[in-house]
């Protein structure tokens, strides 16, 4: 019994680990990035679909309003720090916004959102498509719910 004890709270600490991160990197819930923009994503189903609703701190018109996101993730279970993606459907522009990304925990077991978009918006004609997509980075945290 002696020796288990090490063995069994080495186990224990390396299940705790373990479970620590899968419960880590669920997108499920508020998220804000860089620029101030806000999302929340609602549950993330067990396919890994979510939607959710993103507020955007920055316009390229002069109207802002909640959007509707659609998205997808690999599931933390089945892989750690997993891939996603999502499209923005601007409620207030002719605009389309996707976004793919990768989920992490630093050193402190915070969750970071690496994510790379791409904004296309509507031109008038076929000479303006050079003009038409923008594209950047964002980072999120999760913002924690004191209720
Ligand atoms: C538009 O201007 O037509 C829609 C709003 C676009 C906001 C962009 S999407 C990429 C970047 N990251 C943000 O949080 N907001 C801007």
């Amino acid at each position: 019994m002696v020796q288990a004890t090490p063995f069994l709270l080495v186990l224990f600490l390396a299940l705790g680990a373990h479970g620590h991160t899968v419960k880590k990197c669920i997108l499920a819930g508020h998220w804000k990035n860089d620029i101030g923009s806000n999302m929340t994503i609602s549950e993330v189903k067990e396919n890994g679909d979510f939607t959710g609703i993103y507020n955007t701190s920055v316009s390229a018109t002069t109207k802002i309003v909640p959007s509707p996101l659609l998205g997808s993730q690999h599931l933390p279970y089945l892989q750690n720090q997993p891939t996603f993606g999502f499209t923005i459907h601007w409620n207030f522009s002719d605009s389309i916004s996707v976004f793919t990304g990768q989920c992490f925990v630093d050193n402190d077991g915070k969750e970071v959102l690496k994510t790379m978009w791409l904004m296309r918006s509507r031109v008038g004609k076929l000479e303006d498509d050079w003009k038409a997509t923008r594209i950047g980075y964002n980072e999120f945290v999760r913002q924690e719910t004191h209720e």
